[in-house]
């Protein structure tokens, strides 16, 4: 045999060197959930070590994060049902807990990068990322709300807007609205292929938002299509997006590897809740060793070309790594 692939994995030493891909704290971002009053720790039951915070103990956790290396953030609202109406009108009230919370973060931790997730989906009676007439999930009238949210978000001094919800022409629509209000430093990381997916369940269980009627298809992408993730960043890159999104991560490494490869913008992945409840369920069982097994399935997104991945275990890594 003159060819013997083993020699250069012979040693630790040789192994590091012609490693290919190099993942680290600097491309995760860390989602953490939010509700309004004070003092709450609330572990989700379908996504363990993950909890529903009140601000004033989001704080000090984010304060570990910070020293743990971790500095991008996404946050996403726990709104309690009374403020939920078929108008996602309390997504940009001006007494809005979140917006008040986006506020204090970055008067915290101004050097972070903090994301949002723009959708009607925690705010809406419906439980639909649009709004909802007649059993139909509108398109054209859910943009003006969309816009009015990203404004209020902006107002808060957020730094990257995630548009999550799938509506045609979204991206466009607010990326003109907070230009015309001057917020130019806002981002926007859009979720280009969002996929109709099964494994979003632990985190509609954290916020109390899966749909009331009906489900997500007739806006969120079939699992089957590969070229309408061509479509749906080429729409994205057209109308000003910063960076594309493919979610979930890694079921759809095809996906991630495809938009790489097609486009110059920066690509995140969202590791989901359901991929990550997976994990935990299996390490719990003691069926998968639970360090490992996360640091392979993000180096796997990672390989596959995603430049973020937005992750429930980016503590975690961040602790080990
Ligand atoms: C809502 C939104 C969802 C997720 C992020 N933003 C759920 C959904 O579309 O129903 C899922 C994230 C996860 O599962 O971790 N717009």
């Amino acid at each position: 045999m003159k060819r013997r692939p083993r020699r250069n994995r012979k040693s630790h030493a040789i192994r590091s060197m012609v490693e290919e891909t190099k993942l680290g704290t600097e491309n995760l971002i860390y989602p953490l959930f939010i509700e309004d009053g004070s003092g709450v720790k609330t572990e989700i039951k379908s996504l363990p070590n993950n909890f529903r915070w009140s601000l004033d103990t989001l704080l000090p956790e984010m304060d570990e994060c910070v020293h743990l290396g971790l500095d991008k953030f996404v946050l996403f609202p726990a709104v309690s049902e009374e403020l939920k109406d078929s108008l996602a009108s309390y997504s940009f009230a001006s007494d809005n807990f979140y917006l008040d919370a986006i506020r204090q973060i970055k008067e915290r931790f101004p050097h972070i990068e903090l994301m949002s997730d723009v959708a009607l989906d925690p705010y809406s009676s419906d439980g639909h990322d649009g709004l909802v007439r007649n059993g139909k999930i509108l398109n054209d009238e859910t943009l003006p709300i969309l816009a009015k949210m990203s404004i209020a978000q902006a107002q808060a001094g957020i730094d990257i807007i995630g548009p999550s919800d799938m509506m045609d022409g979204r991206i466009g629509f607010i990326r003109e609205a907070l230009d015309a209000e001057d917020y130019k430093d806002v981002s926007l990381m859009s979720y280009s292929a969002k996929y109709a997916s099964a494994f979003y369940g632990p985190f509609r269980d954290a916020l109390d938002s899966a749909p009331k009627a009906g489900d997500k298809k007739s806006y969120q992408m079939n699992p089957a299509n590969k070229r309408e993730a061509l479509i749906e960043a080429e729409l994205d890159v057209l109308e000003g997006a910063d960076m594309l999104m493919v979610k979930p991560a890694t079921c759809y490494l095809d996906v991630i590897h495809m938009l790489r490869e097609n486009y110059d913008l920066p690509i995140t992945a969202y590791n989901v809740s359901g991929e990550c409840a997976m994990i935990y369920a299996a390490s719990a069982n003691g069926w998968l060793d639970y360090e490992s097994a996360m640091t392979e399935m993000l180096l796997s997104i990672r390989r596959a070309g995603a430049d973020g991945i937005l992750s429930y275990f980016a503590k975690d890594f961040a602790r080990i790594s």
